[in-house]
């Protein structure tokens, strides 16, 4: 009986219409899934990419082109908007939505501006975390007007010390120096305006030993659900070697994150964060990604985001067995709280084939071929374009190949496989992507 009527439900009456927001391998994932969803009747995505071509309309909208975006989600009668990177929810999308007579029915998953200063603010993150006691590096932030208060905790802590301008600058905007008369250089060209507006303010912070990973939490502002974690290799190398990117794979679960250690990141990190959210009245549904250190056993907050993690979108929402525009819409109606989220629990690894050159410069415009020949493995497209019915590298980063297996070397194993079929002038991947983490899968 239940599941006439919820057919029926699906059928007659609550067929949705969606608007992802984003051109990369997460708004791929996301708009995957949501176009599987029987909820689902049209799925939009501004702008899209050749992927996200075959499973939703692209719009040539920009993401925080709100006006735009209002008028298209009017005359289009959409439900519910899915922002997948900051730029809009900093810049206020959520607000923009709940201050329009016209627009204020339709839910945005994602914070208020204010919400979102978590990610666009280091000096609101790490004053929140002070305030809830939230255990992160400690720091000083500083500005023109107190530079001298800088140079003071700067000489107070050991090398190498961690400069980061307040504001989004690309994700460029840290530093990380050995040499102390450098780092003060930095830290003065920083608040002169290396990174823009962004450096006004520069957060000087402990350096933290340990290793990485990002959990991911979502919420509708009452209750909140833990996403599986991950963990994402930034650097364009093997071996975590040279310059950063955006990321070129990830690993989901993280074998070292244990149980006990998953405890600590939710009573000491996750729980003060929803309460604290809470406190400070600020409104805030959708995710929550908390970039975190492994310190001898020790989470501690490197940094939030107000957002999906992209490489780790491709591992962590590839593993969510739920439907996920019914999870979207149970964190618009608040009712997260009854929702059964269920996670595939085998191991996913997403392979980033990306521009020769990049994160440098790269010639983009080539064409991409053996997409059709790739088995056993889910390819989310980020920089590529349609033209002629053919897909062109139109990026630096281009194909995340994901998988599932047992463990780490089947996953992986499989997206490498991929990597070899699929071809385009001057591909690169890391052929390690997992590797530093397979002794812990056997402890
Ligand atoms: P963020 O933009 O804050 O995530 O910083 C970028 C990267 O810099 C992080 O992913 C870390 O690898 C590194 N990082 C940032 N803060 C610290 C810190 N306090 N200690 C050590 N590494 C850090
Ligand atoms: N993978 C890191 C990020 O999405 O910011």
């Amino acid at each position: 009986m239940l599941l006439i009527s919820r057919l029926l439900q699906y059928t007659y009456f609550c067929k949705m219409n969606i608007l992802v927001l984003g051109s990369g391998g997460r708004e791929h994932v996301f708009a995957t899934k949501i176009s599987r969803s029987p909820l689902c009747e049209n799925l939009y995505i501004a702008p899209g990419n050749a992927g996200t071509s075959e499973c939703a309309q692209n719009v040539n909208i920009s993401p925080t082109d709100f006006d735009a975006l209002g008028k298209f989600c009017i005359e289009n009668q959409i439900d519910l908007v899915l922002p997948g990177n900051e730029d809009p929810l900093v810049a206020g999308v959520v607000d923009y939505f709940k201050n329009n007579e016209q627009l204020q029915h339709i839910p945005v998953i994602g914070p208020s501006k204010n919400g979102a200063q978590l990610e666009g603010s280091k000096d609101f993150s790490k004053a929140f975390m002070a305030k809830y006691n939230i255990p992160t590096a400690s720091y000083c932030t500083v500005t023109l007007n107190n530079l001298e208060e800088g140079i003071s905790f700067l000489n107070t802590l050991n090398p190498p010390y961690v400069l980061k301008a307040d504001g989004l600058a690309a994700g460029k905007g840290v530093l990380i120096e050995n040499d102390l008369n450098k780092a003060i250089e930095d830290l003065k060209e920083i608040l002169q305006g290396k990174f823009g507006k962004a450096g006004d303010k520069v957060v000087i912070e402990e350096f933290l030993q340990g290793i990485e990973l990002s959990c991911f939490v979502l919420t509708d502002g009452e209750s909140y659900k833990i996403l599986p974690e991950a963990k994402d290799y930034k650097r364009i190398g093997e071996g975590d070697t040279g310059l950063n990117t955006g990321g070129m794979g990830a690993i989901s679960p993280v074998p070292f994150a244990n149980q006990a250690f998953l405890d600590k990141v939710e009573n000491q990190i996750i729980i003060p964060t929803i309460n604290g959210l809470k406190q400070e009245q600020i409104d805030y549904i959708g995710f929550i990604f908390i970039g975190l250190m492994n310190v001898d056993g020790e989470p501690k907050v490197i940094e939030y985001n107000c957002r999906m993690g992209d490489p780790e979108t491709e591992v962590v929402i590839h593993r969510i067995e739920s439907d996920f525009l019914e999870l979207l819409n149970s964190v618009s109606e608040k009712k997260l709280s009854t929702f059964d989220l269920e996670v595939n629990p085998a191991t996913s690894a997403t392979v980033f084939l990306v521009s020769g050159g990049y994160p440098e410069s790269f010639e983009k415009g080539f064409q991409i071929t053996g997409l059709e020949a790739v088995v056993e493995c889910q390819v989310y497209q980020a920089g590529t374009i349609l033209k002629d019915e053919k897909v062109y590298t139109n990026g630096g980063r281009v194909l995340a190949i994901t998988s599932l297996g047992k463990n780490i070397t089947e996953a992986v194993q499989k997206s490498m496989q991929a990597a070899k079929v699929i071809d385009f002038k001057n591909k690169y991947f890391r052929t390690d992507i997992g590797k530093d983490l397979i002794h812990y899968e056997q402890i």
